[in-house]
């Protein structure tokens, strides 16, 4: 997205997305040109538009030197003003310019959203992603036409908000590429190429990095990772761990974060009925948004020691498949039974926490995984699941979330849960039979695979992909978990 300033409006500005704020119910916007001040009385007046936030009017204009079209917003009282009401209500606007089909969104900025100048950048660039990219001739002509290019900010204080503004259009960006990778379906994203994605960010920022093949993970003893991968036959989707590294400052513990990375879940020979099988491609999205993570760190001048790492495979079924009750061994060397071949998520994860844990002693370690259909009956698709071992790393990821509206809700570990994943033959199976707090289950599974490390498990199954997307989704990924963690670790 293109970055203009003016001073004032222009007859050559094609569509304008003018914001209203309220003070008492009262518009303020004595600094807003006198005709658009006489038009938002007018409106308010014949109740077009409302003080309500949310409340929204498009028309078409013809008054001289003023753009063509004007979509009015309103962002409710001045002192209830907060971020989710401008993500919204900025969203709501960008959409609606996108449904003209202009090239150019020319936004009035009154100086009370000078302090939301990331947030508006950001949102503008999410609510402009386009996620029809596989459509073709005038399908795809179509969606183009609403993709916006230019975003052109009427203000006189450029200085108060030109930074923050671009740091948003970097972080929208980043969630959008996180979406498209999310809905890249398997035989478009192999493993593979998922792995070159990582690679691209490390290389692109001047990371380290390693992407550990299947004859390294062999050699590794990685038995667990290999198992789920057992069914690949196609190289290119040989098993895979890409780990970055960002290490800024010396003598610093990294956090680690740790993404699951399933290119496809089918469910093995357990298998998924259809429905469920639907929208697997997103079960990579841990490792899409730990990339996405490390797109942004320099980008945001974030200086902590961090790492990434990323197991990724698909799960599929074949005549080399991994079956209920294999015996595996992890590289931790805890052994596992496998008794549900569709519970592959911790599987994959055990090897890449112990990897994390062993090479790299980190201070803390947060995974994130499309775990559990579990937590979707729990908490839906406005909340993931939060658990863990570390109680405060918690509460600074739920602020996070509600600065971010990448909204975490905690579910508790209890230790008979834990007891419930010991296998009788042998150290742990992956699943057991109970129906009950399935996404707990499997945080107490991955918990022994982190040692004494202070550990968050984010189980983002409900929230990683919707089919009900918020005002500044698109239908499909999300990129939830890319702006919740990067703002955690701003805000350390
Ligand atoms: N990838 C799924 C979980 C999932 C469900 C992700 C819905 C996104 C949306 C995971 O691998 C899985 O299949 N989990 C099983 C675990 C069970 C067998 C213990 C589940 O939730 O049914
Ligand atoms: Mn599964
Ligand atoms: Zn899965």
């Amino acid at each position: 997205m293109q970055l203009q300033y003016q001073s004032a409006l222009a007859a050559s500005d094609e569509v304008l997305v003018c914001p209203v704020i309220f003070s008492k119910k009262k518009p303020e916007i004595s600094k807003y040109p006198k005709a658009l001040q006489d038009l938002i009385k007018d409106l308010l007046k014949d109740k077009h538009l409302e003080p309500k936030e949310g409340s929204m009017f498009s028309m078409p204009l013809s008054i001289a030197k003023f753009p063509k079209h004007i979509i009015l917003v309103s962002l409710g009282e001045v002192d209830k003003l907060n971020a989710d009401k401008v993500r919204n209500s900025i969203a709501s606007g960008t959409k609606a310019v996108r449904g003209l089909k202009k090239k150019t969104m020319t936004l009035l900025y009154p100086e009370e959203l000078n302090k939301f100048a990331r947030v508006i950048g950001e949102v503008v660039v999410m609510a402009n992603h386009f996620v029809g990219r596989y459509k073709t001739g005038k399908a795809l002509e179509e969606g183009k036409k609403q993709v916006i290019q230019t975003l052109t900010v009427v203000t006189s204080a450029k200085g108060a908000i030109d930074t923050e503004i671009k740091k948003g259009f970097s972080v929208g960006d980043v969630v959008n590429a996180t979406r498209d990778l999310i809905n890249d379906p398997p035989n478009l994203l192999s493993a593979k190429v998922l792995a070159e994605v990582g690679k691209k960010v490390a290389k692109d920022n001047g990371y380290k990095y390693t992407i550990f093949e299947k004859k390294d993970l062999q050699k590794m003893k990685m038995g667990a990772l290999l198992a789920v991968n057992a069914a690949s036959t196609k190289p290119e989707d040989d098993a895979r761990l890409v780990v970055l590294e960002y290490m800024p400052n010396k003598n610093e513990k990294p956090i680690a974060f740790v993404g699951k990375g399933i290119i496809f879940d089918t469910g093995g020979y357990d298998l998924k009925p259809s429905r469920h099988m639907a929208d697997m491609q997103q079960d990579m999205s841990g490792a899409a948004v730990v990339f996405g993570i490390f797109s942004l760190l320099k980008k945001l001048g974030i200086k902590r020691n961090v790492v990434g790492v990323a197991a990724i495979t698909a799960n599929l079924v074949g005549p080399n498949a991994y079956k209920s009750t294999e015996i595996v061994t992890s590289y931790s060397g805890k052994t596992i039974e496998i008794t549900n071949t569709d519970a592959e998520g911790r599987v994959v994860l055990s090897d890449a926490l112990s990897y994390a844990v062993k090479k790299y002693s980190p201070k803390q370690i947060v995974d994130i995984a499309t775990l559990t259909g579990a937590v979707c009956v729990a908490l839906g698709d406005r909340y993931a699941g939060i658990m863990g071992t570390d109680k405060k790393g918690i509460q600074l990821i739920r602020k996070a979330g509600r600065r971010t509206d990448d909204l975490v809700w905690p579910l508790p570990i209890h230790p008979d849960y834990e007891a419930k994943m010991k296998s009788k033959i042998a150290d742990l199976r992956n699943s057991e039979d109970g129906y009950y707090a399935g996404s707990q289950k499997g945080g107490a599974f991955l918990k022994n695979f982190v040692e004494k490390t202070p550990w968050i498990h984010l189980d983002i199954a409900g929230t990683a992909f919707t089919s009900e997307p918020k005002k500044y989704e698109s239908v499909m990924g999300t990129g939830f978990g890319v702006r919740l963690l990067t703002n955690y670790l701003e805000n350390l």
